[in-house]
């Protein structure tokens, strides 16, 4: 039986701003018992909701020397869809209604997360022979556990992995706090360590010292060799590509299920979405204030509002757009240049533009479920969940060919009827806007067309099932 413990700062249903927080929740589930055990541990924030935060257990506590005092680390568990998840305790540090602080600050946060998450292990009862760190929030882990941990047997030959779910966070900062923050002997800090551009990197820490290193996309793991999407460790990425796979992501195809949604209006299948889907779409009209009309095609856009997401593309073309026969909806959080953009446009736009600007679960599935195409065009994309959401959905997605977006979604090709959705190679709003146009086309002149790619899509298997027998070997190879 081999023993895995995920590390990272959010899992669904517990903590969830992203991606991340889909494939550290659902991934643990898709490994078979009798050969892995898989347990998570996250922080305990405080904005867990009262339902979870009632059946937790206290496990222990202890105090933990980091920063020149001496803090409380308190440990919890909590049995979910028969994964053990474990949380990490601290009210100073983990007390507010976000996940995430910025840095400086979070840099002290998740220093403390990774030096407790390995202090915290012989309290449990759990010795993972591997530990799987995801994003630069627990990039100390592998460093602390070469540096201190060392000298006890319980630690000794532990491995660790370390994925990158976006290489444009690393948890940069100043040299000398992070050496406070840390308590870190300066043997760390140099350029072939932990010291990146003259600050430190949190991230570049677990990338120097995990034993294997994984991404979410094949290309996304190519793409970060090179300086364009290097962020400035296409150098150590070449160094340590022998170690590096990219292993692309799935979804949870439970939670994601038009057959059962209970979110949706009109529950369909990949048999009868022809009929049932688009009662969604006029449902998601009316709730949102939008003209009501089966026939116009719904463009959705589900996303956190920042630049990785190609978001001034959209901005660019935004009025252009509006003069099709379109209806686009948003929903999404993110930078005001972005947010204030959408609500402009649903003003100037009123039943054509949606813009829900706040975060909701539920309206995520209304709008995989009742848009006809998804739009996607990120400037960089390490993997992308909704487009896989939006392909399970019937929707069809349009991307630009980038990291996990050149992965998974297939280009239509209408000579020999093959693809799976709509795309564009370089990053120029004209090549959105034309690509968008032949989708029009397609949807408006040739709708057996349109619903041949929609069955394709359907039919495609982006669940886990597909790809996590690549992580279960990546192990076999690290544990024997
Ligand atoms: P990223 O991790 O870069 O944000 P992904 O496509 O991998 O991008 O995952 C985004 C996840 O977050 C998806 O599950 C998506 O549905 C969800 N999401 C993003 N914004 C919102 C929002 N405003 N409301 C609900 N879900 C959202
Ligand atoms: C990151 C990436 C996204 C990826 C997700 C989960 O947030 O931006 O592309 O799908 O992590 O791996």
């Amino acid at each position: 039986m081999k023993k895995v413990l995920f590390a990272a700062s959010e899992a669904v249903p517990f903590v969830k701003t992203g991606g991340l927080a889909d494939v550290v929740g659902s991934l643990p589930k898709c490994f078979p018992k009798e050969y892995f055990d898989v347990r998570v541990v996250i922080p305990k924030y405080s904005m867990i909701k009262e339902e979870y935060k009632a059946k937790m257990q206290y496990i222990n506590h202890f105090y933990m020397d980091l920063n020149w005092r001496q803090q409380y680390v308190g440990v919890f568990e909590l049995e979910y869809e028969g994964i053990t998840f474990y949380f990490i305790d601290n009210e100073e540090h983990f007390t507010g209604t976000e996940a995430y602080r910025g840095v400086p600050e979070d840099l002290e946060r998740f220093a403390f997360f990774g030096k407790a998450v390995l202090s915290a292990l012989p309290t449990i009862d759990f010795r993972p022979d591997i530990i799987h760190c995801h994003d630069w929030q627990t990039g100390l882990i592998p460093v602390y556990l070469k540096e201190r941990f060392q000298d006890s047997n319980f630690y000794r030959g532990i491995k660790t992995v370390m994925t990158i779910h976006n290489l444009k966070f690393q948890g940069v900062w100043d040299m000398k706090t992070i050496k406070n923050i840390t308590g870190l002997p300066d043997y760390f800090f140099t350029p072939d360590k932990l010291e990146f551009k003259k600050d430190a990197s949190y991230l570049k820490g677990g990338l120097v010292y995990a034993d294997e290193i994984t991404t979410v996309s094949k290309t996304y793991a190519d793409e970060i060799k090179m300086p364009f999407y290097g962020e400035g460790l296409d150098g150590l990425m070449r160094a340590r590509a022998g170690s590096l796979r990219g292993i692309v992501n799935g979804i949870d195809y439970e939670e994601y299920n038009p057959e059962t949604d209970q979110y949706i209006e009109k529950t369909y299948s990949a048999r009868n979405f022809r009929k049932e889907k688009v009662k969604n779409k006029t449902a998601l009209q009316r709730e949102l204030g939008l003209e009501v009309d089966p026939k116009v095609m719904m463009i959705g856009l589900v996303s956190r509002l920042t630049d990785q997401k190609g978001l001034d593309l959209i901005a660019y073309m935004m009025d252009e757009l509006c003069q099709d026969n379109v209806q686009l909806v948003v929903l999404g959080t993110g930078e005001a240049q972005y947010e204030n953009m959408f609500r402009h446009f649903a003003w100037k736009y009123g039943d054509k533009v949606a813009a829900n600007i706040y975060y909701s679960e539920p309206m995520s599935h209304k709008v995989y479920a009742s848009a006809d195409a998804f739009l996607m065009p990120s400037l960089f994309e390490p993997c992308g969940l909704s487009q896989l959401m939006s392909l399970r959905y019937g929707t069809i997605p349009i991307v630009r060919e980038t990291g996990g977006l050149k992965d998974t979604v297939e280009p239509y090709n209408e000579y020999d009827g093959t693809g799976t959705g709509f795309s564009f190679a370089n990053y120029n709003a004209h090549e959105m806007m034309g690509t968008i146009r032949y989708a029009e086309r397609i949807y408006y002149d040739k709708k057996r067309e349109w619903n041949k790619i929609v069955d394709r899509g359907m039919a495609k298997d982006y669940s886990w099932f597909s790809s996590a027998h690549r992580y279960r070997d990546l192990y076999d190879g690290l544990v024997e």
